[in-house]
């Protein structure tokens, strides 16, 4: 099938074409972000292969039907930023990647944790410097600690075989509970007793109209002073100026983000040699304790080959019999 791929880096190139060579579509890459702005493009491919930045809402779908685009494959298993009941009315199918080694996300997440804990990140610049001194990296044992786990799906639960290793108290909150979970021990409690126990929280759910700004003025209010706050999972799921403010007053002791509410204008690109506009993630990056990477929780080769090789196959189903078994369907929005 034709397939226009758009947000493509060198490494989706390098990994997509070493998976194409069992699956013969005819892949074009394309550099660009689809927007409304870039939907001409794509015009007349009958697949259209996007990421997480691309902007996918109803105006974006109706241009890409009316153009003759019948899947919209996303190489990733968020869906968030494609408008699931546009798709439906105008009769595009969706597909996506929905669990290539959870354990990239969620080893992520743990590494976030530990270099905040030990202040790794400050510690690495000071001995470049020559400052060997320890004064303000005084950190504290993970063994022991309540870590609340929000949403125990593929990731969440990766993140709880982890931590139980070693040693955490694990609670969580997640409308469906993990057996896995379970036999590790994780206590499933409220959202509020998980806010009010946790030393760490950590986000492991999909960004929907439920989650948006789940992490809030209130939902700060109501965490353990000192608070470590952990995002792998998408950006809007924090309100990002309740986060800069919980950061003043000192109630958050520090932040490990891998994802940002408008990380779109900034993240996948080199922005070195230009000022950053956003001063809101500029304010961010003032804070010493606060640890930023650029939505790299899935980047690793063995996440990597097993997107291309899902998002393939996916494009193949599609294309033989119309049946794709992960094709994100109304009812799979539904239920979160
Ligand atoms: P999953 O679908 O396996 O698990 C999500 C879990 O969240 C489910 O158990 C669901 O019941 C739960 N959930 C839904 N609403 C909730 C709520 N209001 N409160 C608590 N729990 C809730 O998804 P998976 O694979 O674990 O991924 C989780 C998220 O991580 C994705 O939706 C995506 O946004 C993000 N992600 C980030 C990546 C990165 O590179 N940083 C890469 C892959 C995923």
């Amino acid at each position: 099938m034709k397939v226009a791929v758009c947000s493509a880096q060198s490494y989706d190139r390098e990994f997509l074409l070493a998976a194409n060579r069992d699956f013969e579509h005819e892949l074009v890459f394309f550099d660009s972000r689809l927007s409304g702005e870039t939907r001409q493009v794509v015009a007349g491919f009958p697949a259209v292969c996007v990421f997480v930045n691309d902007t996918l809402d109803a105006a974006v779908l109706e241009a890409l039907a009316a153009q003759g685009t019948r899947l919209i494959a996303l190489r990733c298993a968020g869906f968030n930023n494609v408008d699931i009941h546009a798709a439906s009315r105008l009769g595009l199918r969706v597909a996506r990647v929905p669990a290539y080694s959870p354990y990239s996300v969620a080893e992520h997440g743990v590494g976030l944790m530990l270099s905040l804990d030990r202040h790794l990140h400050q510690a690495y610049n000071r001995v470049r410097n020559g400052n060997f001194a320890l004064h303000g990296l005084l950190g504290f044992e993970l063994r022991g600690r309540t870590v609340g786990i929000v949403g125990t799906g593929r990731i969440g639960t990766a993140v709880a075989r982890i931590l139980h290793g070693f040693g955490c108290r694990l609670i969580a909150c997640d409308p469906q509970q993990s057996d896995e979970c379970l036999r590790l021990g994780v206590e499933y409690v409220p959202l509020e007793k998980l806010y009010a126990d946790s030393d760490i929280v950590t986000l492991h759910c999909p960004l929907n109209p439920q989650t948006h700004h789940l992490i809030d003025t209130e939902a700060i209010r109501r965490m353990k002073p000192r608070v470590m706050l952990i995002n792998t999972s998408r950006g809007g799921v924090i309100d990002t100026e309740a986060l800069i403010e919980g950061l003043k007053s000192s109630k958050i002791g520090c932040v490990g983000l891998d994802v940002y509410e408008q990380e779109g204008d900034l993240f996948f690109q080199d922005l070195s040699d230009q000022v950053i506009q956003d001063d809101v993630f500029e304010r961010l990056l003032t804070f010493p304790n606060v640890l930023i990477t650029g939505h790299q929780g899935f980047f690793t080769a063995e996440a990597l080959s097993s997107i291309a090789q899902t998002t393939l196959q996916n494009i193949t189903a599609f294309e033989r019999d119309g049946l794709c078994e992960n094709e994100v369907t109304l009812e799979l929005l539904q239920g979160g």
